[in-house]
């Protein structure tokens, strides 16, 4: 099977890079302008064709949930007070023919682990695995991340990360591959690690939060300990599976933004303040003055 149907999304991490505001809401639900980075990164995935998305939960995500879910009292009074508008809007935070599918992961034991509870029912299909952090955003008219990947993959077949170049100072935040040579976008990788200190890097080449993996990955991962950090690390999952599969990395176009940090937050906040109709003229119009 060439075609994508599953996205795993796992938003069970603390998000404790912004407390307090997540202190008591997942750090998936901060809004870019007005809506959550989990609704970003759903509506790339149904874009790329998606239509089981497999969120792995924890304690303290019911906002998740409730956000894909319908929402009885505050569509009665949206429809009550005649706002159509934004009544639709509340109704088509998804659309109909998308299944939602919520796991709980009950201890954080890394992000491989994670996505090792999407097993059951991922089953033995290839699937995406998007981390809603990483907020990817495209030029207009340009296809968005994750559906450049899936395109490739269905003629490729092989397990695919998209990777962007980083400041040899920050390679100990990711996971960084190897390549044999920067000649197209699209390159095999010939190893993974995770979070090297930038003296031990072998590239500058890093892993952001778009994947998309052969089920082989769950064999490779049913059987790994602990890596980095204590935790069980989808690296390391990788660095298995290649050693039986060939898994390219992808320098995907478009912008990525890591809202997993605060200066990145703001970064997209700016950037589609500046994008959306509603805000966007007064909104350049206001920030002239910090020129
Ligand atoms: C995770 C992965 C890492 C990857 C990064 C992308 O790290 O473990 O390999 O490069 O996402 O954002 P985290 O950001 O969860 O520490």
């Amino acid at each position: 099977m060439t075609k994508i149907r599953k996205a795993v999304f796992p938003v069970a991490g603390l998000g404790s890079r912004f407390l307090p505001a997540t202190k008591a809401q997942p750090k998936e639900m901060l809004p870019i302008v007005d809506k959550p980075l989990i609704q970003y990164a759903v509506e790339e995935a149904v874009a790329a064709g998606i239509t089981d998305m497999v969120f792995i939960t924890g304690r303290n995500k019911r906002a998740i949930e409730d956000h894909f879910d319908k929402a009885y009292e505050l569509e009665t009074e949206l429809e009550a007070a005649g706002k159509a508008r934004l009544l639709e809007l509340v109704q088509n935070v998804i659309p109909k023919h998308i299944n939602c599918i919520f796991i709980r992961q009950s201890e954080m034991l890394g992000l491989g682990h994670a996505v090792l509870c999407a097993r059951p029912v991922v089953g033995d299909d290839p699937f995406a695995v998007l981390l809603a952090d990483d907020f990817m955003d495209v030029a207009a008219g340009q296809k968005p991340v994750l559906a450049q990947m899936t395109d490739i993959f269905a003629a490729e077949k092989s397990s695919m990360l998209a990777v962007q170049d980083v400041p040899r100072a920050d390679t100990k935040q990711y996971g960084i591959v190897s390549i044999d040579a920067y000649k197209t976008d699209l390159e095999k990788v010939n190893s993974i690690v995770e979070k090297p200190q930038p003296d031990q890097a072998p590239s500058t080449l890093a892993v952001v939060g778009r994947y998309v993996l052969t089920n082989g990955i769950f064999d490779c991962l049913e059987g790994l300990g602990k890596g980095a950090g204590g935790e069980i690390q989808l690296t390391d999952g990788i660095a298995a599976l290649m050693k039986k599969e060939r898994v390219l990395a992808y320098r995907y176009a478009g912008q990525r933004y890591d809202c997993g940090s605060k200066l990145g937050y703001l970064q997209a906040t700016l950037a589609m303040g500046l994008k959306h109709p509603e805000t966007g003229p007064e909104f350049a119009e206001y920030l002239k003055q910090f020129k």
